[in-house]
């Protein structure tokens, strides 16, 4: 797991503001979202970029006018009243609507060793109402698995390559296939791969969620469901090595709960 928690000690720091190169240089060849292309204003209304003094440090999904949800590797160490979420806007630094965080809840599951159960919830302080940018992510049911071959997006703030030290200003996607957990356990270890977790990617590489990525949305191409939350991966858009997600299917009941 050397690799994941690379990309853990990655995750959490100010990328923005310049990450020491030697944190990059201990990465494989990379992309932000790797490989992608330019998302449009209100193509995904509820992304949030989560920042820390200014500077951006994960993505986030917007589920109600209150609340996010997250990776708990981008909440683990931080403290409500220093982070702030930014929604309703293509541009990480600037625009949409910017309010503070009252509470962060880290599902008690977590274990940060294996980034197993990656999801976290974050209460606003204030509420971010739905407008022609802003809307609400839909959960999938209880249980849900996408079926491997679904198309799904991701999108995010995060490098545009494994070797990038800069975010890109604006906001970016890719669609990437569901590949089975079989296949994406052949690739990083069958324990490695945990039934919380999804995969998607090429085998050849090429397209994937980078750093800085973490914590956001990875949806159902055709039903807009968010199946995923950027949560690791060997480096970024490697060929045989799938971004990991956190199954957020499993995490429902909690997710509502908390
Ligand atoms: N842990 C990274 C982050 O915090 C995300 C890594 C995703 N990697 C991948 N190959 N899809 O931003």
């Amino acid at each position: 797991m050397a690799s994941a928690l690379a990309l853990l000690a990655l995750a959490v720091m100010p990328v923005a503001m310049g990450a020491p190169a030697t944190e990059f240089a201990s990465l494989r060849r990379a992309e932000e979202i790797v490989g992608g292309t330019a998302a449009a204003l209100g193509e995904f209304p509820y992304i949030v970029s989560l920042s820390k003094s200014g500077s951006h440090f994960c993505g986030g999904v917007l589920i109600a006018a209150n609340k996010v949800v997250t990776a708990a590797h981008c909440s683990v160490g931080q403290t409500a009243s220093s982070v702030k979420v930014r929604a309703g806007t293509l541009r990480w630094a600037s625009g949409g609507t910017q309010v503070g965080v009252s509470s962060i809840v880290v599902n008690p599951s977590y274990v940060s060793s294996t980034t197993n159960n990656d999801v976290a919830v974050w209460h606003l302080s204030t509420s971010i109402p739905a407008s022609s940018t802003i809307g609400y992510a839909t959960l999938p049911a209880q249980g849900s698995d996408p079926a491997t071959g679904t198309n799904t997006i991701t999108a995010g703030w995060g490098t545009l390559n494994e070797n990038s030290s800069t975010l890109p200003a604006t906001l970016n996607k890719v669609t990437v296939p569901i590949i089975s957990r079989a296949s994406c356990q052949a690739s990083y270890g069958t324990s490695a791969v945990t039934t919380n977790m999804i995969c998607a990617g090429f085998a050849a590489g090429g397209k994937d969620s980078c750093s800085g990525d973490s914590g956001g949305p990875i949806v159902d191409a055709s039903t807009g469901i968010l199946v995923g939350l950027v949560s690791w991966g060997q480096g970024c858009a490697e060929a045989g090595f799938p971004g990991v997600y956190t199954r957020v299917g499993n995490f429902v009941t909690w997710i509502n709960a908390n």
